[in-house]
């Protein structure tokens, strides 16, 4: 048995040293140039694998996604449809990922960017500040991910809501659920965090008409959007044009929907936009190396295997 990497854009000798470390018995091949007999592979996990790869793979098992989303795994043409895939959903990656979050909207909040102008020029501007109480934050996506942002920054006082597909049940977050829920959650949604998956239901869900129905009523007079799901949920020119007309006051965004985001794009230089390189929630080689071993050796023994990607919802 042999388990392969996919790994076109990330440092395969990093993952590989730390698959061999954490598994010692397993036998670790890379693609492209070190994949042995394709017979032989049992296992892969991927981040980004071009189309074609896992089909080439006879004897495959499972197929396992080095982060949490799958979108780049399902939009491959040729996978195979029997084959289970699983994904990341360890509490390193979702440490990582409330701490962005946090992070954005404290950012936001505190208005750190003026502060950060204001030094620049040596300028004492102490203006008012608010409350975390004053502002709503509105977390599209309630899964892992969602769920332990909302609860951390309930924890700072922000009133905070979810929308997901299905009602939740958190202290202290208010949850929506549901297309017919949406707007009542945009409407008192002063910051809207993006945490959704990729699929055909989310794409270009954060776009004008999305934007003019988030709340105004909140201390900056106009919403604020934070996009750390996928690009595609973004509709990059309605974002820039709801913040020059002022329905927007900024945004944060760590996906795009080209990546890395071309150096021409508006995007970079707009004074209320903060872009980050989709660093959100990295992969750590060794902790993900350890639940994919995990994941295997449980496959090995019969067991079922944890975080199965339901296709159908396409997450
Ligand atoms: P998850 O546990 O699968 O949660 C997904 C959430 O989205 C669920 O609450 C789901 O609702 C909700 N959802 C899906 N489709 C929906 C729809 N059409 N309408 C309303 N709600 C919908 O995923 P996760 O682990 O939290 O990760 C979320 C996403 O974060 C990943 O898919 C990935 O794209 C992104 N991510 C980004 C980074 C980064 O570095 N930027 C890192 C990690 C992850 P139900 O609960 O009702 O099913
Ligand atoms: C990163 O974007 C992930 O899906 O884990």
């Amino acid at each position: 048995m042999a388990f392969l990497f996919i790994l076109p854009t990330w440092p395969i000798d990093v993952w590989t040293s730390a698959m061999r470390k954490v598994a010692p018995g397993l036998d670790v091949r890379a693609w492209p140039d070190a994949m042995g007999r394709l017979e032989d592979i049992e296992y892969c996990a991927a981040w980004l694998p071009p189309p074609g790869v896992v089909k080439s793979l006879p004897n495959l098992k499972v197929i396992m996604s080095l982060g949490a989303g799958v979108d780049a795994i399902l939009k491959d043409p040729t996978l195979p449809d029997n084959i289970p895939i699983v994904r990341v959903n360890d509490p390193d990656l979702t440490g990582r990922m409330t701490e962005y979050i946090v992070l954005h909207v404290l950012m936001h909040h505190r208005q750190q960017r003026r502060l950060d102008e204001n030094q620049k020029r040596r300028v004492w501007d102490s203006f008012p500040t608010h409350a975390a109480k004053h502002l709503s934050v509105g977390i599209m996506g309630m899964g892992v991910m969602g769920a332990d942002s909302a609860e951390r920054l309930r924890d700072l006082g922000f009133r905070v809501a979810g929308w997901s597909r299905s009602r939740k049940t958190i202290p202290g977050v208010e949850s929506f659920a549901g297309e017919s829920e949406f707007d009542a959650f945009l409407a008192r949604t002063d910051v809207l965090v993006s945490l959704l998956p990729a699929t055909a239901d989310t794409d270009g869900i954060i776009n004008r008409e999305t934007i003019r129905k988030l709340s105004r009523k909140g201390p900056f007079g106009a919403p604020i959007v934070i996009n750390a799901g996928r690009g595609r949920q973004q509709v990059a020119e309605d974002i820039l044009a709801a913040l020059d007309a002022g329905e927007l006051h900024a945004a944060t965004l760590d996906v795009f929907t080209t990546e890395p985001l071309p150096e021409d794009s508006p995007l970079w230089t707009h004074p209320k936009v903060t872009v980050t390189p989709h660093c959100a929630a990295d992969s750590d080689p060794e902790t993900i190396c350890a639940y994919v071993a995990g994941n295997i050796a449980k496959h090995q023994r019969g067991e079922a295997l944890d975080n199965l990607v339901d296709r159908a919802r396409g997450y």
